[in-house]
This record gives structure tokens, sequence and C-alpha cells, in this order.
């Protein structure tokens, strides 16, 4: 892949209304994004497909919505304050700054100029809660949803009634000032993650590891990322966080190379054992059956959002030639696909026609997001619709007046089946539902 795909990417997305740059009128603000119409429906399509995964379909695992804001002694506890740093260094020439990690010699990659010593600089962002901005009341934007669950794990452990081994999901924002910035959405200083953790006995946890590495692996490839562009990165020993007695990534190959989409951990019981220490609240549990008490084992599988909705755009992109025209299309999921119906009347004048199709999208518009369009010719409206990753549209013709049917075309194999009016809900449902 090239990096002439990721600009055909940021151009159609800026284009058809999936992601601006953020305070676009205002020349912008770095690595920040805005998700448009479409970008909004897709986003929320990939939250919901994981939500599903996670939450319905398994007994296991319960949802949380925790704050953003938190006790800033969350953020010690974690180790944030004092090790979620990168070390910096600035030119002493051109004046730009650089992640030492990033630097390939003691020169400065822009200008070749010398730089100075390397410097900590904390990622989290900050800001005061309450009227006066002073020390005592220093908050953090979370760096990561994962300290939300940690600190709700008693209350959740004893609402829900759940027992070890289960698990605890969140999506939410999350915060960086990253330093590194580039490659569109990759790597923004607002994004969000998926992420869920998953207490165990220890000793159970390095099989409950391997588990969800393979879990998370066939997710991606379920929802249409083809299985030759993911690969698993497992951490060596020196660049593993504070936390982890083991990390691996899952990387997708971005149109700048391999990068890592996901990652899973296994988090030991340093959370837990670290939030018992300071808070005071004892974060043990108690097994039933056997009176045995000892703190819990996390895994945890930690996917972000923004990157998710980037793989799956790369990964769906593709250009054919069609009876010597060029097709642009998304081959999105159809779980994913933000429109899941276009709905186009061949005449926009005829009256028949209009109030057929507008009935129809009335109609559809109670179980999915849908779309009525007449401001171009048929050929182009369906460009329009493949560019987007439409799964079905529904041409209304001068004969569905008469045969009460309407064309069903399909955006993958362009085949059009002649569906009666009435039934084009059921149709779209059994098709969406494969
Ligand atoms: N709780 C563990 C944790 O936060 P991480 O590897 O730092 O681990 C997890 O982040 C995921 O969040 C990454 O795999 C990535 O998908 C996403 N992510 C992290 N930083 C990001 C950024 N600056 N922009 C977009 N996504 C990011």
């Amino acid at each position: 892949m090239t990096t002439d795909l990721m600009e055909k990417i940021v151009s159609l997305c800026k284009r058809r209304g999936f992601i601006f740059q953020s305070s676009e009128i205002y020349g912008g603000l770095e690595s920040t994004w805005d998700y448009g119409p479409l970008g909004a429906e897709l986003k929320r399509n990939v939250k919901e497909a994981w939500w599903r995964s996670v939450v319905f379909e398994r007994d296991d695992i319960e949802g949380l919505d925790a704050a953003i804001l938190m006790h800033p002694s969350t953020w010690v506890a974690s180790g944030h304050v004092e090790g979620f740093a990168d070390l910096l260094v600035d030119c002493k020439g051109c004046k730009k700054r650089f992640r030492l990690d990033h630097l390939k010699g003691k020169k400065c990659p822009e200008c070749g100029g010398a730089v100075t010593e390397p410097k900590k600089f904390n990622l989290m962002f900050k800001t005061h809660a309450g009227s006066v901005e002073e020390a005592t009341n220093l908050v953090y934007l979370r760096p990561e949803t994962a300290q939300g669950i940690f600190v709700n794990f008693e209350n959740v452990l004893t609402t829900s009634r759940q027992k070890l081994p289960f698990g605890i999901a969140q999506i939410g924002k999350a915060f960086r000032n990253e330093i590194t910035t580039g490659n569109f959405t990759f790597r923004s200083r607002e994004f969000e993650q998926m992420e869920i953790e998953y207490f165990v006995k220890p000793g159970t946890d390095e099989e409950w590891y391997k588990k969800w590495i393979e879990e998370r692996l066939d997710w991606y490839v379920k929802f249409g990322i083809r299985r030759e562009n993911l690969k698993l990165r497992p951490h060596a020993k020196d660049e593993l966080a504070h936390y982890a007695k083991a990390c691996t990534d899952i990387e997708y190959l971005f149109p700048m190379g391999w990068s890592e989409l996901e990652g899973i951990a296994n988090r030991t019981d340093f959370d837990l054992k670290q939030h018992s220490k300071l808070s005071g609240k004892d974060l043990s549990y108690f097994n039933e059956e056997t009176k045995e008490r000892f703190t819990p084992y996390v895994i945890e599988p930690s996917g972000g959002v923004d990157r998710a909705v980037l793989a799956f755009l790369v990964d769906s992109y593709r250009e054919e030639t069609v009876k010597g025209e060029k097709r642009v299309v998304l081959g999105l999921h159809k779980a994913l696909a933000p429109i899941k119906a276009a709905i186009l009347p061949l005449l926009k004048n005829r009256d028949g026609i209009v109030t057929m199709a507008k009935g129809i999208t009335r109609e559809l518009s109670q179980d999915f997001k849908v779309k009525y369009d007449d401001t171009a010719s048929i050929g182009r409206l369906y460009r329009r619709q493949d560019e987007i990753g439409t799964p079905f549209c529904v041409t209304v013709d001068v004969d569905s007046l008469s045969d009460k049917k309407a064309t069903v075309r399909d955006r993958d194999t362009m085949q059009q089946d002649r569906v009666a009016v009435d039934k084009i809900s059921a149709y779209l449902k059994e098709k969406l539902r494969s």
C-alpha cells in the first residue's frame, strides 16, 4: 500500500463528509478531527458492532460509561503522573521539537542542527475543576479509559453479581498531548478507545491473554478486514508499559506501513493493587466456593475507535473498471456502512414516482439510515452511493407505478432484483442480517 492511497482516503473523507479537519474555518487545529454526517454514522456503527460483540453476545462482560475527569490520585496510582511521558529534544537551530526515540543520531532530522539534552514531557492534558486555577484543583483529561474501569471494579462486581472471570467494557474519549502527529486520524490528540478489562484468577492469565488475542483478531476479520492485512506483534520486554507483563499489538497494514490498531496487554494485578494502596479501599476478590481471597489479574484488549474506522475505510476502498468506466467502491461490511439503502426516483418530476419513492424512504427510515436522492442521473447516483459504501440502491421507475415493484441493486455484485414495494423492508432486513 502507498501513501497515495492515504491521499485518496483523506480526499474522499473530506469530499463526501466522513471526516473534516477540526476548526477548519480557523485554519484547523493540528491532530484533531471532526466526523461529518457519514463519518458519524460509520463511527457509531463500529462502536455498535464492538459493543454488541462484547457486551450483548457474552454474559461475562458488563458495560460502563465512566467520567472523563477523575480524581487526580487516580493518575498517581496508575503511574501516569510519573511515567506517562516522552523524552523530547529541541533543535537549537530551527527550534523544532522531536521525540528522542524518533531521532536517528544526535542531529535534527529537519535542518541537521544540534539538539538539546532530552527533557521529560508528560502527555496528559491538564485543566482545573472549579472557578479558581490552583494546584489543589488540578485535574487531567484521561489518557486512557481503563482507569475509569479499575476504580469502578468493586461497584460493578457487587451490582452485577458477576463472578470471576468477568470483564468490564467501555467506549469513550481519551486525550494525549502527542508530539509526533500526522497520518490523518491515526495519531490524534483527542480520540476514542474501546477497552475491556477482563479480570481473571492469577495463574489463568496467560491462557486468557492468548484467548483474547485470537478473539480480537477475529473481530476485525469478521467485519471485513482482510486477514493478510493484519498481523500480531508481541512486544519485546524493553518496550512493555510499566504495568504490563506481556503485550501483543494487532497491527494493520495502513498506507504508511504496519502500525498498531489494538493492543492486548496482561496488566497483572498492578492497577487494582495500586488503587487499593492509594485509596485505602480493598479491591481484592473473594471466591465463595474455594474461600480464597486474591487480587485478580487483568487482561486488557484496548482498541482505538478512530484507528479502526481508518482501517475499515482503507481496507474497503477499491477502484474498478465497469463497462469502460471507473467505479470507486467502499466495500464496507453491511453492518458498518453509514447508509444502508439509497432510494432513487428515476424521474424526479413524475408525481407518482416521487410519491412512491418518498413512501419507501419513510418506511425504511423506521429501521435503517437511508437516503433519498434525486439530484443527478441514475448512473451518477449509483456511483455516488458506491463511493460511500451504501450496500443497496432502490430505484423507482415508470413500471413501478403499474407493477408496484422497485429495483434493488446490490453494491458489490451490481445485480438487480425486482422486489414488491411492500416487501422491500423485509428483503433488506434479511440481506443486511447476513
Ligand atoms: N489502556 C491501554 C492503552 O491505552 P495504548 O496502546 O496506549 O493502550 C490503546 O492505546 C489503543 O488506543 C491503541 O491501540 C490505539 O488504537 C488507540 N490510540 C492510542 N493513542 C492514540 C492516538 N494518539 N490517536 C488515536 N488512537 C490512539
